[in-house]
């Protein structure tokens, strides 16, 4: 016998109304809104609300769930002392998910209801893009900037990483990326929130597993290896070569291919604007760049393997987040930063589904293919007789 579900291809685990994705024609919706709709129309904090309160809130609920993100703009002083103890040149992702580990201690409310998991949620959203700038300014032995409780979601973390308010069109390009990273249905890290909380664990070791989840090159970790390709090839003449090279040693393009999507990623087709629009604001060459690398990626892998691939969510925000002045390592966390929203989305689903089939343990089965003697097992044999 062999294994038949190997990577848990198109196997249903579990009901959702968090949010569907239509791989074959390319379409994203979360809570029953289409991501290409809420770019237009919604903002981050809109977005969040609505996949934590499963519709598009009222102006009411709205405001009271800004105002309580905007409260929780704080973090505890051990926090911060934690944080200047890590080594300065440790990974961002290794220091978010440790911290996000840590709040948990700082957490006194016992309750799991739901309204405690909704107020840890609304916690988590504000605490993470603390978390992040704080920990790039410690590294860079730069003051931190204290988090605004004037600015929006999106400019905060822009201020808080340089120290000055960022530019109107910047801070909603930002925005924008925010809105498409929120939520993508049972995604590695989103499945990894789920199967961590289906053990009743707390939020935060749900999103902490989560954040290691994302930080691999196949996920989250995509985008950082998207602009350190980009960097390293520099120019739109060197691509062709590197492209043909790269794909002759059966390695991977990152940033290209996706799990779901056989069509374009609706998400990137956003983005891929948003880095053009960058590339032409900042006079920098990296759209270019990367249009080359998803046309020969797209020319050579039909010459290859026959097959058609797209671009993903990484491709282009790596190149949208650089033209930002944001600092390649920390892309991936920037990814946290947003998808935390459907993280914990998922988790009080999880924990709170009220119909039938109610989620349960997770505790798939797999093939032993090892040492096999016979049904009572094999003979020990001490170990002074062992060769
Ligand atoms: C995301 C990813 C893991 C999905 O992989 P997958 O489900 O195996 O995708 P497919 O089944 O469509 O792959 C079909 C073939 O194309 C290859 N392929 C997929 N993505 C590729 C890429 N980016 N570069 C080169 N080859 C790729 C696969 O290796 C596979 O080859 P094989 O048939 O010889 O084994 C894969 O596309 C990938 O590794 N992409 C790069 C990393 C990345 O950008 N991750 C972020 C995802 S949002």
């Amino acid at each position: 016998m062999e294994t038949k579900n190997i990577g848990l291809r198109n196997i249903e685990v579990a009901d959702t109304k968090v949010s569907s994705i239509d791989g074959l024609n390319g379409k994203l919706i979360y809570r029953g809104y289409d991501i290409l709709d809420l770019v237009k129309k919604s903002t981050f904090e809109e977005t969040a609300c609505m996949l934590l309160n499963e519709d598009l809130p009222t102006k009411d609920v709205l405001s009271n769930f800004s105002d309580r993100l905007v409260a929780s703009r704080e973090i505890h002083e051990g926090i911060e002392a934690g944080l200047r103890n890590f080594p300065k040149n440790a990974n961002p992702m290794d220091v978010l998910q440790s911290s996000v580990a840590q709040l948990a201690t700082y957490d006194n409310e016992k309750s799991e209801d739901r309204n405690a998991n909704y107020r840890r949620a609304i916690s988590l959203i504000s605490k993470i893009p603390i978390i992040v700038a704080y920990w790039d300014r410690i590294r860079k032995g730069k003051e931190l900037v204290k988090p605004s409780k004037k600015l929006g979601h999106a400019e905060n973390f822009l201020y808080m990483l340089t120290g000055s308010e960022p530019d109107k069109e910047f801070s909603r390009i930002f925005d924008i990326c925010l809105i498409l990273h929120a939520e993508h249905s049972f995604n590695a890290s989103t499945f990894a929130a789920r199967e961590v909380s289906s053990t009743r664990a707390h939020m935060y070791a749900a999103v902490s597993a989560a954040i290691g989840a994302l930080s691999g090159e196949l996920h989250g970790g995509a985008n950082f290896k998207v602009m350190q390709m980009l960097l390293e090839i520099k120019s739109e003449d060197k691509v062709e070569s590197w492209i043909k090279e790269r794909l002759s040693q059966d390695k991977k393009i990152m940033g290209m291919g996706h799990a779901v999507y056989k069509t374009f990623d609706p998400r990137a087709e956003v983005l891929r604007e948003l880095s053009k629009r960058l590339s032409e604001k900042t006079s920098q060459p990296w759209y270019n760049i990367t249009k080359k690398i998803e046309d020969l990626t797209a020319e050579e892998m039909k010459k290859i393997k026959g097959s058609d691939i797209f671009p993903n969510v990484d491709l282009y925000s790596a190149s949208a987040y650089y033209m930002l002045g944001i600092q390649p390592d920390l892309n991936t966390p920037i990814f946290a930063i947003s998808r935390v929203a459907g993280w914990t989305a998922h988790i009080i689903e999880e924990k709170f589904a009220e119909a039938a089939p109610k989620p349960m343990l997770y505790r798939p089965k797999a093939v032993y293919v090892g040492k096999y003697c016979g049904p009572s097992g094999c003979e020990y044999i001490p170990l002074e007789k062992r060769q």
